[in-house]
């Protein structure tokens, strides 16, 4: 079911444009430039690009897009488009992945099969060549695995990167590692978006078995008698609405030479369909909740990525999955549930289920030597409230961790933003019952969630992040389809390599 087969091959070439030899070759063009840096492309195409450029078809503005046929004999590629970027002040690696972005969609739209694409890099070559890959691969995905008349559209075969002479060995690596990167963020998509009929937490086992391969990876599934035995009562409570039972996917990523030193312990949340159980939700959207385990599909994604790349940094990816449902046998509003740390929890509202399983699941990161935690998981609606879908809410403690996970996420080109762990935000957790309640009311919902999860995090360096506003988009647009958008996975896979410890 999975098409990561067809991600195509990419390099990076240094040949003269003429010599590339594709069936479609894209160039950016800067609204502030005009035909300043792609004279040479216009010849190529007797002169149209100048002639759109006067009547002010082309303006440069960004993800615009203009095809041309090629006219000079002696070139190899037949068909040119420029795609617009913008102001070239502006043009850093998030613009040159959107750009690159809209450029492979339109190249997949038009059935192209092999695609050249010119990488110009007025910053660093390296990151601007990564970005460019990325964006390509991940504007050319297709989810259309459930039509039974395909759009006809075929994957992209190969991409090459046309970078300068002196910038080929540099952007080497870059291009390889965008590759990884966009490779496995596609993979979590198509988790994401499978339904969830077909896809239970047994199958996400299953396909984290498949996925979760590489160098130095192992997979090991635990079942509901493990479940039991490591005293997972919150997420044990989760599942028993379910007639489909929980599992706990754990993944460990040992390096060779990996001695003492940090162990990085992702947590995704893995629930494949959250009806709300008994506190159910209303009808309307609900079908968007088959994407409730895109955090748990970040972290499968992201330790397949770090068995490919190879960082000098021991990695324990633990994902439980389960589904969300308000059978006969489903946790009631007021139920009392023991957690595998031992604390005793108030359900006030078993919509508030991702909190409760991964809960359990840092404890369970933390027994297997976990030192630093950083969690994702489409947590809260009140995170979309508060930032809307352009940002991944961030908070943690301490506050140098956080900042330090930030400062990857800005990197790898994921929006996050910080939102305030003030003590006063637990407050809202007391239960007059049991140790703390699953929901804080109605005021700060995703800073409370957050909370609830430090009371998990065993005092460990922990950070989460909330994806419920960015995990997928309402609506196609110039650079992506509508559907999953694999957040996370670039992130995450980046941790090992530049968090500081
Ligand atoms: N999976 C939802 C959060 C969600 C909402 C993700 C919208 C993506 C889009 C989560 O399990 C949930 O239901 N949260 C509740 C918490 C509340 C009951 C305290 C929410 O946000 O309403
Ligand atoms: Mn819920
Ligand atoms: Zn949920």
């Amino acid at each position: 079911m999975l098409t990561e087969a067809d991600t195509p091959s990419v390099r990076a070439v240094s040949a003269g444009p003429g010599q590339v030899d594709a069936d479609l070759i894209c160039a950016p063009v800067f609204e502030d430039e005009g035909l300043k840096d792609v004279h040479w492309l216009d010849l190529a195409v007797g002169g149209s690009i100048g002639r759109a450029w006067a009547s002010g078809e082309i303006t440069g503005k960004t993800h615009e897009l203009f095809f041309a046929d090629v006219v000079d004999s002696a070139w190899q590629t037949r068909r040119v488009l420029l795609v617009g970027a913008g102001a070239s002040g502006r043009y850093d690696t998030a613009r040159a992945r959107t750009v690159a972005g809209a450029a492979g969609m339109a190249a997949r739209a038009r059935r192209v099969r092999r695609l050249a694409c010119v990488c110009r890099a007025p910053g660093e070559a390296p990151p601007m060549a990564q970005a460019t890959v990325e964006g390509i691969l991940h504007g050319a995905f297709r989810d259309s695995r459930f039509k039974s008349e395909d759009s006809g559209s075929p994957p992209l075969k190969s991409v090459e990167l046309v970078v300068g002479e002196d910038a080929l060995s540099q952007v080497q690596g870059a291009v390889e590692r965008g590759t990884v990167l966009a490779a496995c963020s596609n993979l979590a998509r198509e988790l994401s978006n499978e339904p969830a009929n077909l896809f239970t937490p047994r199958v996400f086992a299953d396909r984290a078995l498949e996925l979760a391969t590489g160098p130095n990876t192992t997979v090991e599934v635990l079942d509901e008698e493990a479940i039991a035995s490591h005293g997972m009562g919150l997420l044990q409570g989760v599942a028993q609405g379910s007639v489909e039972p929980a599992r706990v996917i754990v993944m460990r990523y040992d390096p060779d030479n990996g001695g003492p030193g940090p162990v990085l312990g992702l947590v995704g949340k893995g629930v494949t369909f959250d009806s709300g159980g008994i506190s159910i939700k209303p009808a309307d959207g609900m079908e968007r909740m088959k994407r409730d385990m895109a955090g748990g599909a970040a972290v499968v994604c992201a330790m397949r990525a770090i068995g490919r790349l190879g960082p000098a940094v021991r990695v324990i990816g633990v994902v439980p999955a389960a589904e969300n449902m308000p059978g006969g046998g489903a946790i009631r509003p007021g139920d009392v549930l023991t957690a595998a740390n031992g604390k005793r929890v108030e359900v006030l509202n078993t919509d508030a289920e991702g909190r409760l399983i991964l809960g359990d699941a840092l404890t369970l990161a933390q027994r297997l030597g976990a030192t630093h935690l950083v969690d994702i998981a489409t947590l809260t609606g009140a995170c979309v409230v508060a930032l809307g879908h352009h940002a991944s809410g961030l908070l943690g403690a301490p506050a140098d961790w956080v900042e330090s996970v930030r400062q990857v996420a800005d990197r790898a080109g994921e929006r996050v933003w910080p939102l305030p762990v003030f003590e006063e935000y637990a407050d809202q957790l007391k239960s007059e019952t049991a140790d703390l309640a699953n929901t804080g009311g109605r005021t700060g919902g995703a800073i409370t969630a957050g909370m609830f999860l430090k009371a998990f995090s065993g005092g460990l360096p922990w950070a989460h992040l909330d994806i419920a506003g960015t995990a997928w988009h309402e609506e196609a647009q110039a650079h992506h389809t509508k559907g999953a958008t694999g957040v996370g996975v670039r992130l995450l896979a980046a941790l090992p390599f530049d968090a500081k410890w």
